[in-house]
């Protein structure tokens, strides 16, 4: 199958491959999404596969009208208006009870919940609006992989393995959505931490929100709360380290590796990166020192690139773990751990 590359110009055949029940990747604010219609269980099916996901690791469902979400759900709480109010489009998922039958079963993974979310993309959204229906999102990369920011890396993931992919540039965010589970109305919690922060969405809702934690999220059992979160993440094949931006730390490191006679690749602040440049294989800058959106944005590139360096170790810059930092640090501590 040739892999076409769709524009604005061409969104209309894109939404009918789509129709088709073929898989359209699509740019969003965060990442690149893999598209297919929510209902067609064949399609859904078919992203599974080329994806390599667990069957028990449920979609995030794109909608472009708040109407798709609200004629499908059991209910649509006055937290879901609020919040859908202030962030959508944006990078918010907001999980509810879903009616039975709706979308195709697997889209739930056996779940009674449904993920939503409203994109903050033009591309994306006039590709939901070209098919007339929501459409499944998962980040378009080979299950365990960094999630993709450019056309390039859902190239470098499935070329020749799906109908198309619109081509929105680099993506804006860098990290996927804040997932934010509404199905419990006792409790209210996030399940991935993302660009929407918890003190944002407790704000808006003038309540305490519960932030699961690693343990919770991720837990192995029958029924973990995220699903995603068990499974080995975001990792390139090349072993990760994270280290604080600390130059002293960096220096012991490097010159630790380098007598092992390991080829070190770094990704971390220009500073850093100018600094170690002479001593190390292969770098990769996340920009301006202390710039949390900058390393957001270039932290899954810099994993796909460095990847490819031909490096043996790639050591990484950690980030504080608040904000925006957590959910920098929550992709991070997973590609570290999957080695
Ligand atoms: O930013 C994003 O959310 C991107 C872009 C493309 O929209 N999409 C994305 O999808 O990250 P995915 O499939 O890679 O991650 C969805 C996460 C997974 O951790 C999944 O387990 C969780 O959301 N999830 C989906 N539906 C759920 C549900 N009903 N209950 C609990 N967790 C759910
Ligand atoms: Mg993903």
């Amino acid at each position: 199958m040739e892999t076409k590359i769709y524009t604005i110009e061409t969104i209309e055949e894109a939404g009918q491959a789509l129709k088709n029940g073929q898989i359209v990747a699509f740019p969003t604010e965060t990442v690149y999404g893999l598209g297919a219609i929510a209902s067609n269980e064949q399609a859904v099916s078919s992203v599974y596969q080329v994806k390599g996901r667990p069957s028990d690791n449920p979609l995030i469902v794109h909608v472009s009208t708040i109407e798709q979400v609200i004629k499908v759900v059991e209910s649509f709480p006055l937290a879901a208006k609020k919040l859908t109010n202030v962030f959508w489009p944006g990078p918010l998922t907001i999980i509810l009870p879903v009616r039975e039958g709706v979308f195709a079963p697997s889209v739930t993974g056996g779940r009674k919940t449904v993920a939503f979310r409203m994109p903050d993309h033009s591309l994306a959204l006039a590709l939901i609006s070209a098919c007339q229906e929501p459409i499944v999102g998962p980040s378009a990369n080979k299950s365990g992989r960094p999630s993709p920011t450019k056309v390039s890396h859902v190239m470098d993931d499935f070329d020749g393995q799906i109908a198309g992919i619109c081509d929105g540039g680099m993506t804006q965010i860098g990290l996927e959505s804040t997932v934010l589970d509404l199905s419990d109305p006792e409790q209210f919690s996030i399940l991935r931490p993302g660009f929407v922060s918890r003190e944002a969405i407790e704000e808006v809702l003038g309540l305490n929100i519960h932030v699961a934690s690693e343990k919770e999220s991720a837990a192995k059992d029958e029924a973990p709360r995220a699903p995603g979160m068990k499974y080995r993440h975001y990792a390139p094949e090349t072993p990760v380290m994270a280290l604080s931006p600390n130059g002293d730390a960096w220096q012991a490191h490097i010159k630790s590796l380098n007598k092992q006679g390991n080829k070190i690749a770094i990704l971390a602040n220009q500073t850093l990166v100018d600094h170690f440049a002479s001593q190390v294989h292969a770098t990769y800058s996340l920009g301006q020192e202390g710039d949390i959106q900058s390393m957001a944005h270039h932290l899954f590139d810099g994993l796909r690139q460095l990847d490819k360096s031909g490096a043996q170790v790639i050591l990484v810059e950690s980030s504080e773990d608040s904000q925006l930092g957590l959910a920098y640090m929550n992709r991070l501590k997973k590609a570290v751990k999957a080695d």
